[in-house]
């Protein structure tokens, strides 16, 4: 676990359901060794007590800015002195309310006042999480907008089923998560791809039937957009050439859409001649149907023939023009002989490395926010990666690449 020892984390909870996850996101930030203060709204007293944070977090749970008139102890500046304590502030779960309060610099509870006061160039994470539909509502939207100007970095809520029983965009990310998020916060970012070109595919591509149908796959776009986030926080300029997907451009990111395997080849052929390196983590078709039906299809008969013809792989095209310095990264989804098939496919698409992951494996593949990656390298070399993040995986990744400029910046010395 990553160490946060002397690290001071302010932690606004407002009221919401997903506040149940709170306990034990406080317990990962102790376990880390970070000191946390919980700062609480008063409707969040109702979804988790504040006995069990102020237990956990070894501190009071804070609700009212007037704590205990008759407790002299007990100062009524205690927010100011928490604006200047808090190394980050934190408001996981951001309820609509608190939002709208801190978008417009509300300061009538305890966790208001103590956003007011954190210092400028401490970072702010929010996580918003309610109901898909207020989510969604323009004035959300608006004042989420308002603190992302204002500073703050927002962090989109999941997609899953909410309290309401609908399925939708709301979900808070678990503890697990959300710590990761804090830590990247916390801790200095090296900008170990500046003056890098990136260019990621990702997702599935869809390859037409009839103007209404096509073949696809299960990819989300999940892993190829982790990579795409990371590379730019690592400073990289980030090209991102994926299928459709409804998940959000991560920042600094240049997403160019696509649908069919030939549309993402002829997109990322463009950058052949310019990129340091190539991570190919989209779900490509191999095959496309040689005929598409102008209009749709009609039930006409028992069967169908399809006639499937092969489209251009990206990943080993460039690989016959790769230069030098030019470094190339390679997924594999397999299920059967995973690691031989992986082995051939770094071989004849010229690869540096492969990440083979397998299709049926709980948290890894596709659609998951999880991977189990297993990374093979030219020379030979294995490295399992644990079961994490799609991000903590793209990380480690982009580690290994660095280990290729580090060559090939030494060979040319
Ligand atoms: O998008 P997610 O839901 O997060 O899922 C992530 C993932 C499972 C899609 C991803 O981790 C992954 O494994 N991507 C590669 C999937 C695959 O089917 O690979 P492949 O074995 O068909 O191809 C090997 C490599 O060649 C891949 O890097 C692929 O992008 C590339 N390729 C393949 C065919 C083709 N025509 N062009 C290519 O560039």
């Amino acid at each position: 676990m990553t160490d946060l020892s002397g690290k001071h984390i302010l932690l606004g909870v407002s009221g919401g359901i997903a506040a149940y996850k709170i306990p034990n996101l406080v317990r990962l930030f102790k376990k880390s060794g970070a000191e946390v203060q919980v700062v609480m709204t008063q409707s969040a007293a109702q979804f988790v007590s504040p006995l069990t944070l102020a237990t956990l977090s070894g501190r009071s749970a804070l609700t009212e800015i007037f704590p205990d008139a008759t407790n002299t102890q007990s100062a009524w500046t205690t927010h100011i002195h928490l604006g200047e304590w808090a190394d980050c502030f934190v408001l996981a779960p951001a309820t609509a309310s608190t939002i709208a309060k801190l978008a417009n610099g509300y300061s009538d509870d305890m966790l208001s006042v103590c956003f007011l006061t954190m210092r400028p160039n401490k970072p702010k994470l929010i996580f918003p999480s309610m109901d898909g539909e207020m989510f969604d509502a323009p004035a959300v939207q608006r004042n989420l907008k308002t603190l992302e100007q204002d500073g703050c970095v927002i962090v989109e809520p999941e997609i899953g089923e909410l309290a309401s029983g609908l399925i939708g965009k709301g979900r808070l990310p678990e503890p697990e998560k959300i710590f990761e998020r804090v830590v990247e916060a916390l801790l200095p970012k090296e900008k170990t791809l500046a003056g890098k070109q990136v260019v990621v595919t990702a997702g599935a591509t869809r390859e037409k039937i009839d103007s209404v149908r096509f073949i696809s796959n299960y990819s989300s776009g999940k892993m190829g957009f982790a990579l795409a986030a990371v590379a730019a926080e690592l400073g990289a300029e980030v090209i991102l050439i994926t299928g459709k997907t409804h998940l959000q451009t991560p920042p600094n990111v240049h997403r160019i859409e696509v649908e069919s395997a030939e549309e993402m080849f002829r997109e990322t052929q463009r950058y052949f001649p310019t990129l340091d390196l190539f991570v190919a983590a989209a779900a490509v078709a191999d095959y496309r149907p040689a005929e598409v039906y102008a209009g749709k299809l009609k039930k006409s008969s028992e069967s169908l023939p399809l006639h499937l013809v092969k489209n251009p792989d990206i990943l080993l095209e460039f690989g016959k023009q790769k230069k030098p310095h030019q470094v190339s990264i390679g997924f594999a989804l397999e299920i059967q002989d995973a690691l031989e098939n992986a082995k051939a496919k770094l071989v004849l698409k010229n690869c540096d490395i492969i990440a083979l992951n397998l299709a049926q494996e709980a948290g890894a593949g596709f659609e998951v926010d999880t991977n189990r990656l297993t990374l093979i390298f030219r020379d030979g070399t294995i490295e399992q990666l644990p079961l994490q993040t799609k991000r903590a995986a793209a990380k480690m990744i982009f580690k290994k690449a660095n280990f290729f400029f580090q060559k090939s910046s030494l060979t040319s010395l």
